[in-house]
């Protein structure tokens, strides 16, 4: 099983592009699969969870055709509409082909994604608005039976603003006959992503970005050339491994404007954050003030995906932080790997209470989740001594070459 080995304590310097969103690239995958005609996606990171993604729509019939980060997608020949259990398990997000394989083929038939490692993972919300838009569902041996012959749009509203079931909602309606109008849908710019992808394939989709999204249903859509916006996560863990470093970082083929919850708390904490059109520059003296408190939220609230990361810079911070994480319920699994290294998080419940420490000391520690994992390597980059972080198979689902970039900027990290 390869492996991280940290030698912290180096400051990082220079520049870093920022890969593709994995986040977005999942659903421009599924929704590739609405046309007979050919589709180009640039910006695609080279990560296993896409890998996967590919694997299950070549399965259900699509051509697909991998050049560096351009993946071209060809899906003219007859379908399969099933997604057998090994391969829902593997990558939560084949949850995403529901929409879409109901919208190409009228008919799905899906494995129950079940649970994963960062919380339950309900699809209820899903099935709650396809049910609305008069799909019939029949739930049989652990496997979800879709029909959406006699689908009929309406006006429908999530209970919760959930991504994933915004984006089935957007993939299934794009081809349908009248308007399907969503309210209290998710905001997250990897939605806008979607939104703008189907409508360079001919899809009438407004709104995403915005609680309402208005998608006016057409008969047919064609095949596109579509870049992917560059990954919010992975910028904010990079944001955070300068902070937590001290140094001075230039990002470039970033959205400023997908991190503004992230920055502002860099700023108040000492960090020096300079914005330009697709360029963000970070100076740290690695003195970094506490946050006070944080709450998970969804966007534009403060990211759970970058929760453990800014939990890790917290225990190295000046005073005490409160995280308040409001959106998965199991995803504090790295704080007891954090504490080895003599961080000092409590939690109780949804809460981890942080009190900043001066130095942290290596340990060896052991990745449970992706975000989880890239929090201990941030932990490892700053403390004294060795850091092993194990089971790096978790980060590396979301961190295309991470100690490849990390010894770029002086890092010193080893993958073994
Ligand atoms: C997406 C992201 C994930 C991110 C999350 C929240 C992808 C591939 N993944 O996941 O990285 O952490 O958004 O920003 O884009 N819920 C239900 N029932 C449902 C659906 C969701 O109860 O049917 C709950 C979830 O358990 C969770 C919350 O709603 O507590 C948010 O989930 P959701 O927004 O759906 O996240 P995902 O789309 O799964």
């Amino acid at each position: 099983m390869p492996k991280y080995i940290i030698n912290g304590g180096k400051k990082l310097i220079g520049e870093i592009q920022i890969q593709g969103a994995k986040n977005a690239v999942l659903p421009l995958l599924a929704a590739a699969l609405l046309t007979d005609e050919a589709v180009t996606i640039r910006n695609c990171p080279n990560l296993v969870d896409v890998n996967n993604m590919i694997r299950i729509i070549s399965a259900l019939g699509a051509r697909v055709v991998r050049t560096g980060d351009i993946i071209q997608i060809t899906s003219d020949g007859l379908f399969a509409h099933e997604i057998p259990k090994h391969q829902a398990k593997e990558l939560r997000s084949s949850v995403f082909l529901l929409g879409s394989v109901l919208g190409r083929m009228k008919k799905a038939k899906v494995a129950y994604p079940g649970g994963c490692d960062i919380g339950l993972r309900p699809i209820d919300l899903h099935l709650k608005a396809l049910l609305e838009l008069n799909v019939r569902i029949v739930e049989k041996y652990g496997y979800i039976n879709c029909d959406a012959s006699n689908m009929i749009p309406t006006a429908l509203t999530l209970d919760y603003p959930s991504v994933g079931a915004t984006e089935n909602v957007m993939l299934l309606a794009a081809i349908s006959n009248g308007v399907t109008a969503l309210a209290n849908a998710a905001r997250e710019p990897e939605i806008v992503d979607l939104q703008n992808f189907l409508n360079s394939m001919g899809a009438k989709i407004s709104g995403a970005g915005t609680s309402y999204i208005r998608i006016e249903g057409v008969k047919h859509l064609k095949g596109a050339d579509y870049t992917a916006m560059p990954d919010r996560i992975v910028a904010g863990t990079y944001l955070i491994a300068t902070a937590i470093c001290g140094g001075c970082v230039d990002l470039v083929n970033v959205e400023p404007g997908h991190l503004q919850s992230l920055l502002s708390k860099l700023m108040k904490s000492g960090c020096d954050i300079d914005i330009k059109a697709n360029k963000i520059s970070i100076t740290s003296n690695g003195n970094i003030q506490a946050f006070g408190i944080v709450e998970t939220q969804p966007y534009p609230g403060y990211p759970t995906d970058l929760q453990a990361q800014l939990t890790a810079l917290a225990t190295v911070a000046n005073g005490t932080t409160i995280i308040s994480e409001n959106i998965f319920e199991n995803r504090y699994k790295f704080v007891p790997e954090l504490n080895k290294m003599g961080a000092q998080v409590m939690v109780k419940g949804k809460f981890a209470f942080v009190t900043g420490v001066s130095k942290l000391t290596g340990a060896e520690t052991y990745a449970m989740d992706l975000r989880g994992g890239a929090a201990l390597v941030l932990a490892g980059l700053n403390a004294e001594q060795t850091t092993v972080v194990h089971d790096i198979h978790h980060i590396e689902r979301g961190y295309e070459e991470l100690d490849v970039v990390l010894k770029k900027l002086g890092c010193d990290i080893i993958r073994l």
